[in-house]
């Protein structure tokens, strides 16, 4: 019988929660581009930026600071027409790829100032998996001219043509830090995700697992997985030898892949940081497995979103206690992946340090 069965209101002020920094220059996902149609237009927050997010009638996807470069009214408080974004200040008109000003109402022949030598912040938009990925580069960079340089927009790996998705997302009331080093936490499994369907507590018993060096991440290296999960057990039916594979990159990406022959399931789950002190969890999912049979991708995304909600609970429940900032441990072998996190993390906002794994390394823990 749990201690306690509700949670007092303050621990979901995500402004309660202690701040982290940020990675700035990578692709994270603002939003689901599902209810985004041509000639629409909706708000997000990202990396604690403000942003205005729309699809043309083009079908072209763009990302605008939401905030007029004249006098910072937000751009979402004016109208869209599917062509260009106008203020309902002043009414500047701004076209949204690329955010530059195509007309100030209020001119005269008399004035020389130029509408297109001003520019709305816009920001490298693509849309994969179902959502619009943005690219925030670091403070203080100006606007991008070039966006072939950029990395690859993040994605599900695929082995097939043809193939089930689904789609997860969560509020995490804590900083990306926390969500992220809860997602590569092995020892929580057996107590936040207890379940007829996926593992008791009484099913715990030690493994060794290996993992190895990724250029910004780890991997865990492919191995068959766990007895105990339920899911992994389905895919047995196949006959078939199944193997998984678990990639951790940053700034936030976990990657899972299961094969058994023909047959897979690859997920890509990301923690994004909405604020500097709160984010959000996204899982998409793709699969092959029972391609043909009803209701599996009814009962995924049920499973899926049970599964996720225990994490949610778990971690607002956490963040009652983060509020007060206490010291924090991490112990050998079960929270090693989280100090690697930390080391990368590091690493990659210092431009200094060594990779945390030097090589392939082996870890032991009870799960
Ligand atoms: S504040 Fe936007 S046009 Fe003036
Ligand atoms: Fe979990």
């Amino acid at each position: 019988m749990p201690l306690r069965q509700t949670q007092p209101p303050h621990a979901l002020d995500p402004a309660a929660q202690p701040a982290t920094e940020l990675i700035f220059g990578e692709w994270y996902p603002a939003l689901r581009t599902e209810g985004v149609g041509r000639g629409k237009s909706t708000t997000a927050l990202l990396l604690g930026v403000p942003l205005l997010v729309g699809r043309k009638n083009d079908g072209s996807l763009f990302a605008l600071r939401d905030l007029c470069p004249h006098r910072g009214i937000p751009l979402s408080a004016g109208w869209f027409d599917g062509e260009t974004v106008q203020c309902k200040y002043h009414g500047w008109k701004f076209e949204p790829c690329g955010g530059q000003c195509v007309e100030i109402p209020s001119l005269t022949q008399l004035d020389t100032l130029q509408p297109t030598k001003i520019y709305a912040a816009a920001y490298p938009c693509r849309e994969a998996d179902g959502y619009a990925w943005v690219f925030l580069p670091e403070p203080g960079v100006g606007r991008l001219h070039d966006e072939t340089n950029l990395p690859r927009v993040p994605e599900v790996p695929k082995f097939s043509a043809k193939f089930r998705t689904a789609h997860l997302q969560a509020d995490l009331p804590c900083n990306v830090d926390h969500g992220i080093i809860g997602l590569m936490d092995p020892a929580h499994g057996p107590f936040v995700h207890q379940s007829w369907w996926w593992r008791s507590a009484a099913s715990i018993h030690e493994k060794t697992k290996h993992f190895e060096p990724l250029p910004d991440g780890f991997r865990m290296s492919s191995h068959a997985p766990s007895a105990n999960s339920a899911p992994y057990k389905l895919l047995g039916v196949y006959g078939e030898a199944i193997t998984t594979t678990i990639d951790f990159t940053l700034p936030n990406r976990r990657y899972e892949t299961i094969r058994a022959g023909s047959k897979w399931f690859a997920s890509l789950t990301t923690v994004t940081p909405v604020t500097p002190s709160s984010c959000r969890i996204d899982v998409v999912a793709c699969w092959n497995v029972f391609y043909s049979v009803p209701l599996v991708p009814a009962l995924a995304r049920y499973f899926g979103a049970k599964f996720v909600r225990q994490d949610q609970e778990t971690m607002v429940e956490q963040a009652a206690g983060l509020r007060y900032r206490p010291a924090m441990m991490l112990i050998d072998d079960a929270d090693k992946p989280a100090k690697w996190y930390f080391a990368l993390k590091q690493r990659r906002l210092t431009g200094k340090g060594e990779h945390p794994l030097p090589g392939p390394v082996e870890l032991h823990w009870r799960s």
